[in-house]
């Protein structure tokens, strides 16, 4: 039995992962951006150990959730899975002075990956659409540029990708990989995405737990448990390292050696 957590789970693919981990007899903490949706979770799977609340498009909402996991766990397995998509019409400023995509799909990982106590593996979701992100940290609060949801969202995935690779090396002793579920009709997807719902939480769910060989790797990219290509740029050292920086000076919070 593995202790697992899994950010953004009030909906969608972290549900549905949580309810796989549970049916499997695992512990499964959920969380949700606040109380009213902590409700809703804890009544979409009432087996989980608990819900942590916070909402990640604030760096305090990433605090109180990093905090209220140090308390609850420590856990085997994170998933940071909470997301939005590319529908925002415009730029969305948060609090922080931060584009909202860019806070809850990249700040976020970042931060709870460096506030929480160690787990054995990390699973950050990533996106096919992460193959057409842009590798620049020129803009990437969308000050400058025209905005493009589509363009910010899979920048946001390519970020996120470059970050499951940094840590798997800079922390060799953590198994750390990203994953494309597939284009699937949740709320984000929407209801015309073709791929198979009832695969899509499964990667995430299996390399958070398997003892299987080919899910006890670090650094891969998977897509129905099998290993697929990235985006160059998700590979670069110094890429990696420039993405860690510049998430280390916003947040104020270096990733721990
Ligand atoms: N669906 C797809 O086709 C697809 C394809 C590729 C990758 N992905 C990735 O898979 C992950 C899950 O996507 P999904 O399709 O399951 O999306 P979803 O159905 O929209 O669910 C997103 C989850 O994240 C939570 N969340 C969003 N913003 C938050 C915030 N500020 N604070 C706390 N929680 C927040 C949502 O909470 P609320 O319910 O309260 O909003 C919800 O639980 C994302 O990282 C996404 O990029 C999805």
């Amino acid at each position: 039995m593995s202790r697992v957590f899994i950010t953004g789970s009030s909906d969608g693919l972290g549900l549905m992962a949580g309810q796989l981990l549970a049916a499997e007899g695992h512990s499964v903490t959920l969380h949700a951006r606040n109380d009213s949706r902590a409700g809703d979770t804890r009544a979409a799977l009432p087996q989980a150990d608990g819900v942590l609340v916070g909402d990640l498009s604030s760096l305090a909402g990433m605090r109180q959730v990093a905090e209220q996991a140090n308390a609850a766990g420590p856990y085997d397995a994170v998933i940071h899975n909470a997301g939005i998509g590319y529908r925002e019409p415009r730029r969305i400023g948060t609090e922080d002075g931060l584009a909202h995509v860019f806070e809850v799909n990249v700040l976020a990982p970042y931060l709870l990956t460096a506030l929480i106590e160690r787990p054995g593996r990390l699973v950050y979701l990533s996106s096919g659409m992460h193959r057409g992100g842009n590798a620049s940290l020129d803009d990437p609060q969308w000050e400058r540029r025209r905005w493009d949801g589509a363009q910010a969202y899979s920048d946001s995935k390519l970020f996120d990708t470059v970050l499951a690779f940094a840590v798997a090396r800079r922390w060799p002793d953590v198994l750390s990989n990203a994953v494309e579920p597939g284009w699937v009709p949740t709320r984000m997807g929407g209801p015309g995405a073709p791929d198979d719902m009832s695969l899509a939480p499964v990667t995430q769910a299996w390399l958070a737990v398997s003892s299987d060989p080919a899910a006890t790797v670090s650094g891969g990219y998977f897509y129905h448990q099998q290993p697929r290509t990235t985006h160059p740029a998700a590979r670069d050292a110094v890429f990696q390292d420039a993405l860690l920086g510049y998430c280390t000076r916003l947040s104020g919070t270096e990733l721990p050696r």
